[in-house]
């Protein structure tokens, strides 16, 4: 028995990088995958790919910090399936690529799209996933959640710390509405979208050689599989942990 059959999954920022990984690996354990993202073009190449092979998903168009966004993307997944069983909050932008580590706007930028999407994703879908008896909130904090890296924008540390304490406050307030909340922590990836240092192949070797135990950077299936874990009844009494996918890195 594949272990999300049956189920609705909303994965955020699905079209691309560790959240299409994940949305795939949904699919071939059998759930109604939702990509929720901005970018149509590469949510239909990711929908294609799940369909050959065998799956099943739907791009809904979404921006996390969009509250009407919310409103309406919960309307039509309840209209499809009429139920939602979890939900990852994956979407996020990089703090590697700001020259200045003051820059306001990019603080904002940072918190409202890395901490206000997965606080209005759990406010907007609670709802529905209680309504369907119950279910699994996965937030995609960081390394950067936990501890400081001095080449970033001090708005990604403190967006990932953000979604680190907010998925134990949501575990705490949800749990008796059988709701599980846990939040995963990936290391060294592959860069994201709007990465910049962490980007270049000279400076990722520098960081994997100093503080990666394991000497290699992740995969994005190796988050995915984490998320899975965690939002499948493997993991049902688990709720409120921060689970790093770091290589070591956290250890050290
Ligand atoms: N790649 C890494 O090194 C790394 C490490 C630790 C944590 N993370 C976290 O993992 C998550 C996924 O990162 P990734 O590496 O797959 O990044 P990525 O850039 O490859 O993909 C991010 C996805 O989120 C979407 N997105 C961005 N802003 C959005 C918005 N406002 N509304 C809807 N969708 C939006 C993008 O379109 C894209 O599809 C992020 O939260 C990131 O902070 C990444």
């Amino acid at each position: 028995m594949r272990r999300f059959e049956n189920k609705v999954a909303l994965v955020t920022g699905g079209a691309f990088g560790m959240g299409a990984a994940t949305a795939k690996l949904f699919a071939l354990e059998g759930a109604k995958v939702v990509i929720a993202d901005l970018l149509e073009d590469e949510a239909s190449k990711r929908i294609n790919e799940i369909t050959e092979l065998g799956g099943e998903a739907i791009y809904i168009e979404l921006d996390v910090t969009n509250e009407d966004n919310w409103e309406s993307i919960i309307e039509k997944i309840d209209g499809a399936y009429g139920r939602l069983d979890v939900l990852v909050n994956n979407a996020g932008i990089s703090g590697s690529g700001y020259q200045d580590q003051g820059d306001v706007k990019a603080w904002e930028d940072l918190m409202r799209i890395n901490a206000t999407g997965p606080f209005l994703g759990t406010k907007h879908c609670a709802p529905l996933i209680i309504k369907s008896g119950g279910g699994a909130i996965v937030n995609i904090s960081s390394i950067s959640g936990v501890v400081g890296q001095g080449y970033i924008h001090p708005g990604y540390n403190a967006s990932k710390g953000a979604v680190r304490t907010m998925t134990k406050q949501s575990a705490v307030r949800f749990a008796k509405d059988g709701i599980r909340v846990n939040s995963v922590h990936p290391g060294i990836m592959p860069a994201m979208r709007t990465s910049g240092v962490t980007a270049d192949p000279i400076h990722r070797q520098k960081i994997l050689d100093a503080y990666v135990p394991m000497k290699r950077a992740g995969e994005a299936e190796e988050v995915g599989k984490a998320v899975l874990f965690l939002a499948s009844e493997d993991a049902s009494y688990i709720t409120g942990v921060e689970l790093p996918v770091d290589g070591g890195y956290l250890a050290i």
